[in-house]
């Protein structure tokens, strides 16, 4: 069976990654101004993923409006000596659905292993959250010629040991580092070739059907002009934005790619 096939079955997740930017005024506003300009927009899952201060009052201005908010990261632990750290059920008690794991950026600057993005893993699907996992490979990786080898690794490490049922929680996310915030978007094919090997690598760790119905969102400098290319990939079921959620109009353009 070609897993690719399914895609009809999964339906569209588009997520917005606001990283650090933003105040409690700032949230309000983008939440007033974006909930008219998806109201018709059942098509697809509309995810937005604030920092942890404004959690709370996004959950409250995105009541109703089917805009469901994420962290963007947690700690393993449920709580303890921890400084600095926001355990999974403290961010499930604000009225968050899901959380990002293992964003390039947490890798990259805060040192985050796969071994802390699986322990992340199961202590996010263990509160009930559900986690939205992100991989992807440098740029000297990709001229190495060692993508599918980082893929593999990463995909290998952060997902061991979990189970069919613990696949259904999770979203995918393939973000390219050399195409974050640099404007340089992977082409829809090479993006797609990636979520290709993402979903067979899936389907070799989990049971194939999970793999099939996994969500697997590309995310790199997605924009409202580039979104309908990728969304026309088989292996492509969304998408992780970063800079362009920051715009109410821009972020709703993209959820509403269709139109
Ligand atoms: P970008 O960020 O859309 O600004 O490139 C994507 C991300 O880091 O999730």
């Amino acid at each position: 069976m070609n897993p690719s096939a399914r895609k009809p079955a999964r339906k569209p997740v588009i997520a917005g990654n606001w990283k650090m930017y933003k105040t409690i005024a700032e949230t309000e506003s983008f939440f007033a101004e974006i909930r008219p300009l998806v109201a018709g927009s059942a098509h697809c899952d509309i995810v937005i993923a604030p920092p942890f201060t404004l959690l709370r009052r996004a959950v409250e201005a995105a009541e109703g409006s089917g805009i469901s908010i994420s962290a963007q990261n947690l700690h393993w632990e449920s709580e303890g000596a921890w400084t600095g750290e926001v355990s999974a059920a403290m961010i499930r008690d604000a009225g968050c659905r899901s959380t990002l794991i293992g964003h390039s950026e947490r890798r990259q600057l805060f040192g985050e292993t796969d071994e802390g993005v699986s322990k992340k893993i199961r202590a996010a699907l263990d509160a009930g959250l559900q986690a939205i996992v992100c991989v992807g490979e440098s740029l000297a990786e990709r001229e190495a010629g060692d993508t599918e080898k980082v893929l593999e690794r990463q995909l290998s490490g952060g997902l061991a040991g979990l189970t069919g049922q613990d696949f259904s929680r999770i979203i995918m996310a393939y973000e390219p580092v050399w195409a974050i915030g640099t404007g340089r978007t992977a082409t829809p094919e090479i993006a797609q070739q990636a979520h290709n090997f993402i979903r067979s690598r899936l389907g070799q760790a989990g049971p194939p059907e999970a793999a099939g119905r996994m969500r697997i969102l590309y995310g790199g400098s997605v924009k409202p002009g580039n979104i309908q290319g990728l969304m026309a990939q088989p292996d492509i079921d969304g998408a992780l934005v970063g800079g362009a959620s920051l715009e109410a109009k821009s972020f709703a353009a993209i959820v509403n790619f269709r139109a």
